[in-house]
């Protein structure tokens, strides 16, 4: 039955996910004013660090939110598992040759390993990593950005889900790091797209709007095993554990290990604020406020998520 769940003693009780969500907001609160919004995307620099989302989706559809949980942030790096997950379900698996699972160590949009690495990025949730992972999703598919536009809406059943085009051309503008990543690993030969082609739909599902509701709800396919929402199969079950597997080692770039003590879930972070964090076997949850730590990640989200699992049974272990 809808979240219910079986107590120790056996009987079925109703669990209160409001409840929790509330909770891990009222956790939350008292931190928010240590995180500052990301300032090296112009755009995103401006975000009130006051505000706070936190939306929860059971594997059968059923939906919670709290707080600004109906607001559109920018996904970033959230966007990040969407497109490895499309880029396995188009028969990308030659991509684990391009791309290793080792968590780096490093910030997100280091260049250090890759020179002694031979272009081959440490995993594909680091900056590098992705920008091997957008190359394949747009040789398998022609449309990177498209793809990943196209899943979200059709999980989350939000036709509004869309690259903001300001929030893209501020990234765009600001790129160097990336663009050098881009050129590096092209110099290898692990780009197999124009470099600028490639930038173009990193910055593009990166710039995508979506809010807690829309990512908990698309996260869904990831707590099924590889089934989406309609109940089809985008992924083997083997794929869908092994993303969760390098979200929980790599999720979180150098501050993964922090995560997983604290939050012990595979999760997902973003440089507009979002915290997406998986559940195999019962849901997804998606926190958001946009004041992050050193590491890139937000200090509101972390805090309400490793409330919510200490809370509730939400937990993989
Ligand atoms: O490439 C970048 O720097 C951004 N589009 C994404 C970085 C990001 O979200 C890192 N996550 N915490």
């Amino acid at each position: 039955p809808r979240g219910a769940r079986r107590s120790a003693a056996g009987h079925n009780e109703r669990v209160n996910y409001q409840e929790l969500l509330l909770h891990a907001m009222k956790a939350a609160r008292p931190v928010l004013d240590r995180g500052r919004p990301a300032d090296y995307i112009p755009a995103l620099a401006c975000a009130d660090p006051q505000r706070f989302g936190m939306a929860l989706a059971t594997v059968d559809g059923e939906v919670h939110g709290v707080g600004d949980w109906r607001e559109p942030f920018s996904v970033q790096s959230i966007s990040k598992l969407f497109a490895l997950a499309l880029a396995l379900s188009h028969g990308g698996a030659t991509l684990w040759q391009r791309v290793s699972r080792e968590p780096s160590g490093n910030p997100f949009n280091s260049l250090i390993q890759l020179e002694s690495e031979q272009g081959i990025p440490r995993n594909p949730f680091i900056n590098a990593g992705a920008l091997v992972v957008t190359d394949a999703l747009l040789s398998l598919t022609g449309d990177a950005r498209g793809a990943v536009v196209d899943f979200l809406r059709q999980e989350s059943g939000n036709p509004a889900i869309d690259t903001d085009r300001a929030v893209a051309e501020s990234e765009a503008g600001h790129g160097h790091r990336n663009a050098a990543l881009a050129h590096f690993m092209a110099s290898f030969g692990n780009l197999h797209n124009p470099v600028d082609d490639v930038l173009d739909h990193y910055f593009a599902h990166c710039s995508i709007s979506a809010d807690c509701r829309d990512l908990a709800l698309a996260g869904g396919f990831l707590a099924r095993h590889g089934l989406r929402a309609d109940g089809s199969r985008l992924l083997s079950r083997g794929d869908a554990k092994r993303i969760n597997a390098v979200l929980l080692t790599c999720g979180t770039y150098d501050a993964a290990g922090d995560f997983a003590y604290r939050v012990g879930l595979p999760g997902k972070s973003g440089v507009g604020g979002g915290v997406l964090a998986i559940v195999p076997g019962r849901g997804a949850v998606c926190a958001w406020s946009p004041g992050l730590d050193a590491a890139g990640n937000s200090v509101g989200a972390l805090a309400a998520l490793e409330d919510f699992t200490e809370r509730s049974d939400w937990s993989v272990f």
